[in-house]
C-alpha cells in the first residue's frame, strides 16, 4: 500500500514535470516554448521568456492585468494553457513599441498620467490597442466597453480613458 502511494505520488510528480515543445510567434519572433502543456501562458511568458511586462493580478481571469493579444484577440494569459498557443501569434506589451518609438497608446498614457503603480498598465495598453485596431474612432461607450475587462486600483480610470481618446486623435 505504501509502495502504491509512493508510486502514485512519483507518477504525479513526473507528469507535472513533463514538458512539451510549443512553437509560436511572440512579438514577431518565432520561438519554441518548453513548458508543461497546462502551464499558464502568463507564467511561460514571464519565467521562460522573461517577458515580465505581462502582470499577474488576480490569476482568475477577472482583472485583465495579464492581457496579451493572441492572433489579434485580447485574452487573459492566466487562463490560457501553453499547449493552446501552438502556431499562434502572441503580442505582449514588450512588442508594442517600434524600437525606441512608443506606440501612440503608450505615449498617451504617459502624457495623460494614465499609469500609477503600473500593474494594470500593460493590460490596459493592449486592451486599448485591441479596441483601436477594431474601432479607430471609438465613442465613449466603445472605450468603456473596450476597457471593461481591465481593472485599475489607482487611477479612477478617467486618465486612462483620456489617454485612449488622445491616442485616437480626438
Ligand atoms: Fe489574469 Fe487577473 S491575472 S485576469
Ligand atoms: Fe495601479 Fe492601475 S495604475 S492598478
Amino acid at each position: 500500500m505504501t509502495d502504491d502511494v509512493t508510486e502514485t505520488q512519483s507518477d504525479a510528480k513526473e507528469a507535472r514535470g513533463r514538458t512539451a515543445a510549443v512553437r509560436c510567434t511572440v512579438n514577431g519572433e518565432a520561438v519554441t516554448l518548453h513548458a508543461h502543456p497546462l502551464a499558464r501562458l502568463l507564467d511561460v511568458l514571464r519565467e521562460e521568456l522573461r517577458l515580465t511586462g505581462t502582470k499577474e493580478g488576480c490569476g482568475e481571469g477577472e482583472c485583465g492585468a495579464c492581457s496579451v493579444l493572441i492572433d489579434g484577440e485580447l485574452v487573459n494569459s492566466c487562463l490560457v494553457p501553453a499547449a493552446q498557443v501552438e502556431g499562434a501569434e502572441i503580442l505582449t506589451v514588450e512588442g508594442v513599441a517600434d524600437g525606441e518609438r512608443l506606440h501612440a497608446v503608450q505615449q498617451a498614457m504617459i502624457e495623460c498620467g494614465g499609469a500609477q503603480c503600473g500593474i494594470c498598465t500593460p493590460g490596459m495598453v493592449l486592451a486599448a490597442i485591441h479596441l483601436l485596431g477594431r474601432t479607430p474612432q471609438p465613442t465613449e461607450a466603445d472605450i468603456r466597453e473596450g476597457l471593461a475587462g481591465n481593472l485599475c486600483r489607482c487611477t479612477g480610470y478617467m486618465k486612462i480613458f483620456d489617454a485612449v481618446v488622445r491616442a485616437c486623435g480626438k
